[in-house]
């Protein structure tokens, strides 16, 4: 068996001989490999020093590159087959995503080293001859990045699509909006990020802490910051779906422009950005004045993410100021809705419309399911697994992201030492015993989910190393549930998960990667006194 992770669907190893790559061995590309070609010449290049110059695709001693409709037709478009033997290797992609898969796992058999951007001295240039079958459980394996709690600069998130792609996650959700920071330049509306992408201090641990971090907090993707990420994504074919929060989470932009808010319950003019966590009262007005600015935000938006899904956020609105509101109130009877929710859905569905009109596709957070979703749009069922059942019944399209299972910002372990510990008991095993599809659903339903996400929302990691702290091990266990084949959560083999996992920290490690580590918490990675709020007990599974 190899060591690979996330574990492929068939792999033989043929005894103990390998292939050797040297100064001579060359690199070929067909059609369809161009992007891997040049992936695995700066990757491999740089860690083993080798040229890997362009070679003839019948010499031995070469890499061969290519897309074969034989690979399409047995593992689909993002499987791949990957034959070493002692003259060569071959890496066949059903398409070009399945190409940069086959890449990756090439990278892994490598050794740790091939995951180093220099060469070690006497590094390992030995591939083990083998012959691997692999392709993916579901088309959407996802990660989101909440960046408006904590800002990540540009480099740390082209970092995060490295991880991923050496996970073979595909979709990078991007949580670009919330009520603590806009951090996307909208050129028509530049008060988003000139008073929406930074507050003046910041809550440092949960929201009932009474710690504040006394300094200015902030940061914004550039246009073309948005340009460079999409493109750097896609050359590892990741997705990058932006979510822009409405019309709940909303202070930040309100704080920019006050007539976004509810401008006769509350003095939106003296609203700032949030400096604390929860849930903000200030949502935005259902007012076509609000329609029409968003629609201006989503113009931009689509210019600079052509991904066919659209995240319009939709969860966590409190209702409060619309009860109170005169407009609203209005607007909720010359519309004829029932209530406040019914507005919320009218809001909702006002953009499922748009983007569909644009030949995009709305996705939403489970609350709306509430009130009716418009045809096409998808649902991310985060309060555990029931609004992903609603919606697959009702034939909606479906990504797994449950709260108690795959939020990442919950604690890892039992125990003091968990820095800022929030949330459930989620260990390394418990997130490779996690099922994204629920067994209620027959297979035409199940159909419906796309796939699964971990999320990493970020109020209580201020930067990159708690980030890489909350997020590994536990997204290489999340990588195996979304890309393998795996038995039903309690037959599967955790032990022999931990087994490669051996290997598996030493990519890390080379990579650069905070993890936590199997022991617990590291001085450093520790946060005392910072008061979190942990959940006793074991989750409930749905
Ligand atoms: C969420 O965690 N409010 C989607």
């Amino acid at each position: 068996m190899v060591d690979v992770i996330p574990e492929p669907r068939d792999a033989v190893v043929h005894g103990d001989g390998f292939f050797e790559l040297d100064a001579r061995t060359g690199l070929s590309a067909g059609e369809g490999a161009a992007l891997t070609e040049r992936w695995l010449r700066g990757t491999l290049g740089a860690a083993t020093g080798l040229p890997l110059p362009p070679g003839a695709s019948a010499d031995d001693n070469v890499v061969r590159l290519s897309v074969d409709p034989a690979v399409t037709e047995d593992l689909g478009a993002e499987g791949y087959r990957l034959t070493v033997t002692p003259t060569g290797v071959d890496l066949a992609g059903g398409g070009p995503a399945g190409l940069f898969w086959g890449a990756q796992t090439l990278r892994q058999l490598l050794g740790p080293d091939a995951f180093r951007r220099a060469p070690l001295p006497g590094g390992s240039r030995r591939l083990p001859l083998c012959r691997i079958e692999d392709a993916p459980r579901f088309p959407w394996r996802g990660l989101l990045l909440d960046v408006a709690r904590h800002f990540m600069p540009k480099e740390g998130v082209l970092r995060y699509l490295d991880l991923m792609a050496a996970h073979k996650l595909n979709v990078f959700h991007f949580h670009l909006t919330d009520d603590q920071g806009w951090r996307l330049g909208i050129e028509r509306y530049p008060r988003l990020t000139e008073v929406g992408s930074w507050r003046s201090r910041t809550k440092f641990g949960h929201r009932a802490s009474p710690l504040w971090e006394e300094k200015p907090h902030g940061g914004h993707y550039t246009r073309d910051d948005i340009r460079e990420i999409v493109a750097y994504a896609a050359e590892r074919h990741i997705t990058v779906v932006p979510e822009i929060d409405v019309p709940g989470h909303s202070q930040a932009a309100i704080a920019a422009y006050p007539e976004l808010g509810n401008t006769d319950v509350i003095d939106t003019a003296s609203l700032t950005v949030w400096d604390t966590w929860g849930i903000s009262p200030n949502v935005l007005a259902p007012t076509d004045n609000t329609l029409r600015f968003y629609e201006g935000v989503f113009e931009e938006v689509l210019e600079l993410f052509p991904s066919e899904f659209v995240h319009i956020g939709g969860d966590e609105c409190p209702k409060d100021q619309w009860r109170a509101s005169p407009a609203a109130q209005a607007r909720i009877r010359e519309l004829g809705l029932a209530d406040e929710d019914a507005l919320q859905a009218w809001f909702v569905g006002h953009f499922a419309k748009w983007l569909s009109a644009r030949g995009r596709r709305l996705i939403g957070w489970d609350e709306i399911l509430e009130g009716g979703v418009a045809e096409g749009a998808a649902v991310s069922s985060w309060r555990g697994y029931g609004g992903g059942i609603a919606a697959a019944r009702a034939g909606h399209d479906v990504v797994m992201c449950p709260e108690q299972h795959v939020y990442l910002d919950h604690r890892q372990a039992d125990g003091a030492d968990e820095p800022v510990p929030i949330g459930y008991v989620r260990t390394l095993e418990d997130v490779y015993r996690f099922e994204p599809v629920p067994p209620e659903l027959d297979a035409s339903q199940a159909r419906r989910i796309l796939g699964t996400q971990a999320n990493l929302w970020t109020e209580v990691m201020e930067d990159h190393a708690r980030v890489d702290y909350q997020a590994f091990p536990r997204l290489a266990a999340f990588a195996e549930v979304a890309w393998s084949a795996l038995p039903a959560p309690r037959d599967r083999d955790f032990a022999g998960f931990e087994h490669r996992m051996t290997a598996h920290y030493r990519r890390l490690d080379a990579l650069g990667v905070g993890y936590r580590p199997p022991g617990g918490p590291l001085p450093w990675q520790r946060r005392p006194g910072v008061p979190g709020r942990p959940i006793e007990g074991p989750p409930p599974n749905r």
